[in-house]
């Protein structure tokens, strides 16, 4: 592990800024391995030495993985002027700068979302070329009928001509149905019924990959993961897709 200087990991960690870090640190708010540190420039190794501020251990972690229950009525954004984000919910003791969602839900869509500040991760889930299939429970405003299911039985052509590569959807009941798709398309799943006649009239992401929505958290909750947790996200995919 390269060393880095203390008020960079104490800022990071703490999600408070670098200046307020150095000023803590000149102050005398620092340890190293027991000692007292006053110089924010000092070379630290995270996740080796032991680092105190104000009183407290600092559990060093890389990145963080957040785990939530999209609400609707949310931006999946890191940030916006106006408009309450994603990482508005976060809570502060999970709270870190670089924090974005992995792909976006639209603003109505609940769900299974992930927050980190892993960029390889991120890319790792949402690259089309790795073929990780997100489920979603749509409920449409009229019947799945045979015509519906044959459409998507096949590569599907958006309005703008877009081909999207095949989803897999199974009926639930007459206007509730389960889909998988690999894409991450501008309301991908709502274009793709509006060519079947259908309009969405609730959607919800259950699972990414073999990593479902842990059924313990309500809608506006989240929960930390540890990024070992999340390795269904990248199994299983093509096994998944048998029932469909
Ligand atoms: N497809 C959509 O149309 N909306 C979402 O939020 C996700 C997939």
């Amino acid at each position: 592990m390269p060393s880095e200087r203390l008020d960079k990991i104490i800022a990071s960690q703490l999600n408070i800024s670098r200046k307020d870090a150095r000023t803590g640190i000149r102050r005398g708010m620092a340890r190293v391995n027991g000692e007292a540190v006053k110089a924010p420039d000092f070379q630290v190794k995270p996740g080796e030495d032991i680092i105190e501020y104000a009183g407290e251990k600092l559990n060093y972690k890389k990145y963080i993985y957040i785990v939530m229950n999209k609400p609707a009525g949310v931006l999946s954004a890191s940030e916006d002027k106006n408009r309450q984000t994603v990482t508005d919910l976060v809570p502060d003791g999970l709270k870190r700068k670089g924090l974005f969602p992995v792909g976006r839900l639209d603003r109505d869509t609940t769900g299974l979302l992930i927050i980190t500040d892993d960029g390889d991760f991120a890319h790792r889930v949402l690259s089309p070329s790795k073929s990780i299939y997100k489920t979603y429970r749509a409920e449409l405003d009229g019947d799945i009928t045979e015509e519906t299911l044959g459409i998507f039985s096949r590569e599907i052509t958006l309005a703008d001509g877009t081909v999207c590569r095949r989803a897999y959807l199974k009926r639930l009941d007459r206007r509730t149905a389960e889909i998988k798709i690999c894409e991450g398309r501008y309301h991908q799943i709502k274009r793709m019924f509006g060519v079947a006649g259908l309009g969405v009239c609730r959607l919800e992401r259950l699972a990414i990959g073999d990593f479902r929505l842990p059924d313990n958290l309500k809608p506006g909750e989240c929960a930390e993961f540890h990024k070992n947790e999340l390795e269904p996200i990248f199994s299983g995919n093509a096994n998944s897709l048998d029932a469909y």
